[in-house]
């Protein structure tokens, strides 16, 4: 358990979805090989959508993403930036709480999973990455990805053992910039 992590706060939010980030941590790049076509993605603690807005290109028309956090204000500029993008009717904002993504409604329903620079900012990491496993379809894909400035190697490497008691395996750790990655799988 995290007993009182540090939230990112909306003015971060902004700098986070600056274009100057692709020169570090590509979308497009990072995405490609895992997300189709009329796949459903969940983008948990979206922000203002630097991965969410590209997520629901690729998806297309007859995909969706679900863009989940908990600061009210990261939604409204997401959907902002999804509107002036052409996107907004395949993404679906939800506001959750610290407790809960709340995906509940999801159960085995979801393709791809997007969990970047978030589980260190969860009070419960190890009940996070449940939720986020049992929404998962079999052979479902989750990133996760942690900034390096914030979390140690020590503690990307618990977030995967939870990640692994959650029934999630390891399928590759993508080279992301300042980040700590892996891309796991929920067994067939
Ligand atoms: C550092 S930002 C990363 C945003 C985005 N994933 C990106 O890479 O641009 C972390 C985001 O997670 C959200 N967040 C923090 N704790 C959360 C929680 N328990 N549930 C949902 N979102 C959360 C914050 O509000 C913030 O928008």
């Amino acid at each position: 358990m995290n007993s009182k992590p540090h939230v990112c706060p909306v003015w971060v939010g902004y700098l986070l979805a600056h274009p100057i980030r692709k020169l570090f941590q590509n979308p497009e790049r990072i995405l490609a090989s895992h997300i189709k076509p009329g796949m459903t993605v969940v983008d948990v603690g979206c922000a203002m959508g630097f991965f969410t807005i590209p997520a629901a290109e690729m998806v297309g028309k007859n995909g969706r993403v679900i863009a989940v956090d908990l600061q009210p204000k990261m939604l409204k500029e997401l959907k902002k930036r999804a509107r002036k993008a052409g996107v907004a009717d395949r993404i679906q904002t939800r506001l959750c709480s610290a407790k809960s993504v709340g995906l509940s409604d999801l159960a085995e329903q979801v393709d791809v999973v997007l969990s970047i620079a978030m589980v260190h900012e969860t009070p419960n990491p190890e009940g996070l990455l449940g939720e986020l496993s049992r929404c998962l379809k079999p052979e479902g894909r989750l990133l996760v990805a942690e900034p390096r400035g914030h979390v140690s190697a020590a503690m990307f490497d618990d977030t995967l053992g939870w990640a692994a008691a959650a029934g999630l395996t390891t399928l590759e750790r993508p080279s992301i910039g300042k980040s700590h990655s892996a891309w796991l799988a929920k067994p067939s």
